[in-house]
């Protein structure tokens, strides 16, 4: 019989209270073995909503739900660990370059990634896009591949016994408009991160129309907060808050991103998506303490590409076959010229999401083809008639759909005012 009551907690978080380091634990660990019902885990997780929690308090709750299961280590390899989490954004492929090339200039990156939900997409379901790739792999291939110097880098799914508390109250969380709480957050994506066992860690908080969060200071707060769960548990961590109002790079859409990448890695593709991959990847290094190496020369010499093709070699994947493409397209041309001043992230990931790039519930398949390319970004001058954006889906009556979302998502005219910075702020450690 234990000495703590769920009812207690919930009324102690309730009334404003700070819950103690014993409360955390046990109220973690029972809702993780099923003995705390999963209304009661809702009213407190409600409860948090409304009062927060304390550094201390959110600390301790990330930790618990880290002890909930494994914790991978990774202390053993030569080479050091660094990993990069994104908080999500439309178009935003920039994993798949960043880790190979990263990879290629002498970091181990173990990347533990999700499958998306609603109108961000994943990144296994990106890489899913891959003839044979596959995204569950067991922990010693992990460190096997790792261990490769030809290869260094693995992207995977994470297994159920990574932070199953997380696993458990976000699926709460998501039905019972229990997610937009800083210390929720941050501890759902930090228990998860502090879990895979990597030494360091760089966080791209996206702020903007196509973010979840909107407002740069909800940003700043929820990037200190994560900084200071993986600096307080030993992991080097900085997070770039980064803008997420017009989509990343000229596609959005899981085999559309692949092929986009894969300019990034030949030397090419948009200049936003390389800029982002280096300046990440710049992060990366520095926090994995490797000095002295450009990785612009890495991706322009072909050796990050070299590491893509072992990397996704390596999980069943044929690097070489053609990507899946959409059995309909649909043009939506310019209705007049101008520069396009405005091309909104949040419309552009709903349509792709309608076109079938991404599921509306957990579990849903995505078309592999379907998505968004940008034939024109912020700034670009556009002629009328000219494509403006391709629409492609195996499912033709969702092309009136998506238009519809789309009307409204672009503005083209006159100005003179310059387009904002991709990177908006840089947080460290206090
Ligand atoms: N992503 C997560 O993993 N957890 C959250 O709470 C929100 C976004």
């Amino acid at each position: 019989m234990s000495v703590h009551s769920a009812v207690a907690v919930i009324r102690a978080k309730r009334d404003g209270g700070e819950l103690s380091d014993a409360q955390i634990d046990w109220v973690v660990d029972a809702f993780t073995r099923g003995e705390i019902a999963d209304e009661q885990m809702s009213a407190l997780a409600m409860a948090i909503v409304w009062r927060g929690m304390s550094r201390r308090e959110t600390a301790r709750w990330t930790a618990a739900m880290i002890d909930s299961g494994k914790r991978l280590d990774f202390s053993d390899l030569t080479r050091p660990t660094v990993d990069k989490h994104s908080t999500g954004g439309v178009g935003d492929k920039i994993t798949l370059p960043l880790s190979p090339l990263v990879a290629a200039c002498g970091a181990a990156v173990p990347q533990l990634s999700g499958r998306g939900l609603g109108h961000t997409g994943g990144t296994l379901d990106k890489l899913e896009a891959i003839s044979g790739w596959q995204a569950d792999i067991s922990v010693e291939r992990m460190r096997e591949m790792l261990a490769d110097p030809a290869i260094g880098a693995v992207v995977c799914a994470a297994g159920a016994d990574l932070a199953p508390a997380d696993k458990r109250l976000y699926a709460l969380r998501d039905v019972t408009g229990t997610v937009e709480s800083i210390p929720l957050i941050a501890s759902s994506i930090m228990s998860k991160k502090i879990a895979e066992g990597t030494g360091a860690l760089v966080l791209d908080v996206k702020v903007g129309r196509g973010a979840f969060l909107k407002e740069l200071s909800q940003a700043r707060e929820l990037a200190t907060a994560m900084v200071e769960l993986g600096t307080d548990a030993g992991v080097r961590t900085v997070a770039l808050l980064t803008a997420m109002d017009t989509p990343l790079g000229r596609t959005a859409g899981n085999a559309l991103e692949v092929a986009e990448s894969l300019e990034v890695l030949a030397g090419g593709g948009p200049a936003d998506v390389v800029e982002l991959t280096l300046v990440l990847a710049r992060e990366m290094l520095a926090q994995a303490g490797i000095d002295g190496i450009d990785p612009a020369d890495a991706l322009a010499d072909g050796r990050a590409m070299d590491h893509w093709r072992a990397m996704i070699t390596a999980q069943g994947g044929n690097p070489e076959a053609p990507l899946p493409t959409a059995r309909h397209t649909e043009i939506l041309r310019a209705p007049l010229s101008g520069t396009l001043i405005r091309l909104d992230a949040l419309d552009v990931g709903i349509a792709a999401w309608q076109l079938g790039a991404g599921r509306a519930r957990q579990g849903d398949a995505v078309q592999p083809g379907a998505g968004i390319e940008m034939h024109a970004k912020e700034g670009d001058s556009v002629t009328a008639g000219e494509p403006l954006l391709t629409l492609h889906t195996d499912t033709p009556e969702a092309i009136p759909v998506a238009l519809e979302t789309l009307r409204d998502s672009y503005d083209i005219g006159e100005t003179d005012e310059p387009f904002g910075p991709l990177v908006l702020g840089r947080i460290t450690a206090s």
